[in-house]
């Protein structure tokens, strides 16, 4: 029989799904101290080691034993990060079977060098929702700078990022595209940056680099263009149209690090950083993410130690895109790194269109287009067998259209075509229906000379109707209009709730991520609208860099991160009515740039967690500073805003239901004030201590409340409150139960339950449809799980079916990630000798599993802190012979991918 390779991290099922997938969770060959796993999903036999620091030479040193030791070895390295904020190596292990291979990673382990090991996680193309067509309803949208007041630094302050370097880390840019620059280097807006991965990357095969960071991918390959939309977010301005980014002078860097298709690994990541840190940029914006709320992977690590240093690092905080699996606790990594900025989406206010009227239709007609000079004139039917599927693709159907509008219909070639022949026609304007339904659609283009609109598949036949009875006149209205929009101002339901597993306030603040307009590659059109965190990071990334150049602050997040969550808007939790969003959501609420440029008062901290009832006692009074910098003496009264609450579960049915999307209360807290009203001269500080009294609701309930503390100002010259979010959360996270109703339960291969727990189960090694598993669903993240093997006479442990494993993410509340399961194979790691040891089959005989995973904030030195769970005894009969027959326990471990953004 063939030795199966022992895969020692994680592997994955054969076709992985879009937003699903399978992942083989560390075996128990390794178990070392510094070996750092996590039950996300991660790159076969790729590691990070992160050497002890100032050891330079580390790397080779490192590289030149390890081969002299293991000759057979392929070691390659795929990154290497000599840095003082993180100083190591990534590298993939091939050519070596189980044996040697296991004995290669425990020297790794235990070379004196090697501060830390972790497997290269996957982190996930950005998911994002591509509007190229949008119903009439929701058109065109508008640039969102009024929501933020960019629009006001734009105008009053003059102020439009000039020399602020943003470094973006994504999917490269098209920076040909006339909106960005049209070049790359010394001299053009995208002036930084590099390709770490190369076209053909995928995430799985080795990176590509170069130094041209532009998005070369087609259509055909089905990117999406991302990197573009990002870019243009922030510094995009085309002339020709006005649109504007958020900071239309700053200068941007791009490293890239998506190929065409796949994902990207985080060791690129991790490079990528530093080489943005290294080029010097302002800020850094990364609209990318893992899959869960803990923050222990090295590109989250990184992310704080370059937060650390004072640049700003801006992260979306992830999409959730199944309503149902929208509940608490859904902010992913890296964004929950403690100094990083976590950005929630809201919606953009308004849709932009034109309106145009027909001599025979008496209402006005809605278009879309990114033309300025809408001319007036005839419209005649731009084909002559108008309707057909490919109107004005074929110049020879085209009739003459001197001087006149033409109409067709969308589809059969691109709207470059159409609009080339209908304009070799004589055309003056190209009037393009849809091919179906009630949406209106933005045709761009910019090699066109004519003018190209877009209107509903409706409105088109109208006017159709009315070019076969007689001669129609198009008449613009020359304004452009702004509608609103129903979820204006709302944070976006795709956007996901906080806190971090560790009860860390996130998201921290919000941009505008839905429904955003902006630059796309060439071979996307050019323009269009993306949803996702993914738009919002980099709108907050713009407004820094506009802060930036009017205040400085560089490298100083700490000031930076103060203006602009002391002076963000607080958003409402529902359209018309005045209750205000929770804090889990939105953070410290919209950004405002004006305001934090101008604000003359600041508050820190900036952000309040009162945790959990365990540690009401230590968090439930704190102590906020308020400095008066401006010219005049100023008197705050200190109010407590509360928000509307989350209800995470539903206890009325049979037990703990988490509930998505997430359920809402409005239980409130009060807040005690040392003081109500403080009296600040010029240049001085005070401080307020405030003490929570927490809603009385039922503990088991575990409401998580918040709200605002605002200092409301009367005679301040600036007249603007600043304001800090709380939250809290009434009950004990130790006590949330870990595993759901009815979980976890022993089970066959096939997945046929096995309910008795007085009868044994037989297990015959000789016949695999007998193998036992452990099937089990979290209703709630843990830190620590663990399976013991018990000999079922005595209760005592023989030693562990596997390694630890770390940081597990709940399971989701729909399909195959609904659930996990842990097979055994009736092999155990000992506990009783030291170091890394191998799987051993256990004697024939009887046994007990004992699942054990350690709850929310427990303490792992606590038996209290851990839920447990003992099989019924398993009778492990026939034995096998290891050599011939390894097959290595697994955890499986269905992992949602919320990445997003
Ligand atoms: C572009 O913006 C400028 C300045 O706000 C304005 O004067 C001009 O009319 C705008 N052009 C178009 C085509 O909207
Ligand atoms: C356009 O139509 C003419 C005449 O029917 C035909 O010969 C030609 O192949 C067509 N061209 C294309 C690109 O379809
Ligand atoms: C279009 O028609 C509407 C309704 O008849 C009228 O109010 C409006 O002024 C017209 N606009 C133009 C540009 O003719
Ligand atoms: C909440 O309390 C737990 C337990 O004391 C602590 O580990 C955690 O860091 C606290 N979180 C915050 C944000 O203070
Ligand atoms: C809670 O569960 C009960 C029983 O399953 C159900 O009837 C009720 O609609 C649920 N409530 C919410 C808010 O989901
Ligand atoms: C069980 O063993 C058979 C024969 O070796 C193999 O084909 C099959 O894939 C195994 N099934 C499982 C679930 O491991």
């Amino acid at each position: 029989m063939k030795r199966r390779p022992l895969s020692l991290l994680s592997v994955f099922a054969a076709g992985v799904c879009f937003a699903v997938i399978v992942l083989v969770a560390p075996s128990k060959a390794i178990s070392h101290h510094k070996y750092k796993t996590s039950s996300h999903e991660a790159v076969p036999n790729r590691y990070v080691i992160e050497f002890n620091y100032g050891d330079s030479k580390s790397a080779d040193s490192f590289v030149h034993l390890f081969q002299t030791k293991f000759k057979n070895s392929k070691i390659h390295i795929t990154e290497r990060f000599e840095h003082d904020l993180f100083n190591g190596i990534s590298f993939d292990l091939n050519g070596l079977d189980s044996k040697e291979l296991k004995a290669a990673l425990e020297a790794v382990l235990d070379h004196t060098h090697v501060k830390a090991a972790y497997p290269v996680r996957i982190i996930r193309r950005s998911e994002v929702m591509i509007e190229k067509t949008v119903s009439k309803r929701e058109s065109l949208s508008s640039l969102p700078h009024g929501m933020t007041q960019v629009d006001r630094v734009h105008s009053e302050l003059k102020i439009f990022g000039k020399g602020i370097k943003v470094g973006v880390i994504d999917s490269g840019v098209d920076y040909l595209h006339p909106a960005l620059g049209g070049g790359f280097g010394k001299g053009f807006k995208v002036q930084y940056g590099y390709d770490l991965v190369g076209n053909e990357y995928t995430g799985e095969n080795s990176p590509i680099p170069g130094p041209d960071p532009l998005d070369s991918c087609t259509v055909e390959s089905g990117a999406s263009g991302h990197g573009t939309h990002v870019s243009g977010i922030i510094a995009g301005y085309d002339a020709k149209t006005n649109f504007t980014g958020v900071a239309p002078q700053a200068t941007l860097g791009m490293w890239r690090i998506f190929g065409c298709k796949g994902f990207a690994a985080s060791d690129v990541i991790v490079k990528a950083l530093l080489m943005a840190y290294d080029a010097g940029m302002d800020i850094i914006s990364a609209s990318v993410g893992g899959d869960d709320a803990w923050s222990n992977s090295p590109e989250a690590i990184v992310a704080q130690r370059i937060a650390k240093k004072g640049v700003p690092f801006i992260v979306s905080s992830g999409n959730v895109f199944y309503a149902g699996d929208r509940t608490a606790f859904t902010v992913t990594a890296p964004s929950t790194s403690k100094d990083v900025w976590s950005i929630a989406s809201a919606e953009n206010a308004y849709y932009k269109v034109n309106y145009f009227n027909v001599s025979s239709i008496s209402k006005r007609i809605v278009c879309a287009t990114v033309s300025l000079n809408l001319v007036n004139g005839a419209i005649f039917a731009g084909d002559k067998n108008v309707g057909s599927k490919n109107d004005a693709c074929n110049a020879s159907t085209v009739p003459d259209l001197k001087g006149k509008i033409a109409l067709v219909q969308r589809g059969g070639c691109d709207f470059i075509e159409k609009s080339l022949n209908v304009a070799k026609a004589g055309a003056i304007g190209l009037v393009i229906y849809n091919n179906y339904g009630d949406s209106i659609f933005v045709p761009a283009k910019f090699e066109t000379t004519i003018p190209i609109i877009g209107i509903s598949a409706a409105d088109g036949l109208a006017i159709l109707a009315g070019i076969k009875a007689g001669t129609e006149i198009l008449t613009f209205d020359p304004n452009p209009h702004y509608l609103p929009r129903d979820n204006g101002y709302l944070i976006s339901d795709f956007s996901s709730i906080g806190a971090s597993n560790e009860l860390d306030l996130k998201p921290n603040i919000a941009g505008v991520g839905g429904q955003v307009f902006s630059t796309l590659p060439r071979y996307r059109d050019n323009w269009g609208f993306m949803s996702g965190t993914s738009m919002a990071a980099p709108y907050v990334s713009g407004s820094i860099a506009l802060f930036i150049e009017a205040k400085g602050f560089k490298r100083n997040n700490k000031v930076i991160s103060r203006q602009f969550k002391n002076y963000a808007m607080k958003l409402v939790h529902t359209k018309g009515n005045s209750v205000i969003e929770s804090p889990l959501l939105q953070g410290a609420g919209l950004v405002q740039v004006y305001d934090a440029i101008s604000g003359k008062v600041s508050v820190s901290p900036t952000q309040i967690s009162f945790n959990d009832s365990s540690s009401f006692a230590k968090y439930k009074t704190q102590t906020l500073t308020i400095h008066n910098t401006g010219k005049a003496r100023a008197v705050f009264k200190v109010i407590n805003e509360p928000s509307i609450a989350l209800a995470p579960y539903n206890r009325s049915g049979q037990g703990y239901a988490i509930v998505g999307p997430v359920g809402f209360s409005n239980a409130k807290a009060k807040l005690i004030f040392s003081k109500t009203s403080v009296t600040i001269n010029s240049g001085q500080k005070a401080t307020v201590r405030v003490t929570v009294v927490p809603p009385k609701t039922n503990p088991k309930d575990h409401i998580i409340y918040g709200g605002y503390i605002r200092f409301k100002t009367s005679n301040h010259e600036s007249a603007i409150d600043a304001t800090v979010p709380y939250f809290g959360i009434v009950g004990r996270q130790c006590d949330l139960p870990l595993f759901d109703l009815n979980y976890p339960y022993l089970s066959d291969s096939k997945g046929k339950r096995f309910y008795s727990k007085s009868q044994t189960y037989i297990y015959d090694r000789s016949n695999n449809a007998t193998t036992p598993s452990i099937v089990y669903r979290l209703l709630t993240p843990t830190a620590m799980f663990d399976v013991d093997v018990l000999n079922a006479k005595t209760k005592k442990s023989i030693g562990k079916t596997m390694t630890n494993s770390f940081y597990l993410n709940r399971n989701s509340n729909y399909g195959d990630i609904f659930k996990s399961n842990i097979t055994w194979d009736a092999t155990y790691v000992s506990t009783e000798l030291s170091g890394t040891q191998s799987e051993i089959p256990v004697p024939s005989g009887t046994y007990i599993l004992s699942l054990r995973a350690l709850k929310l904030l427990g303490n792992p030195d606590d038996p209290k802190d851990w839920e447990t769970f003992q099989t019924s005894p398993i009778s492990v009969i026939n034995k096998i012979n290891l050599e011939s027959d390894p097959s290595y326990i697994h955890v499986v471990i269905y992992l949602i991918l919320l990445l997003f953004i």
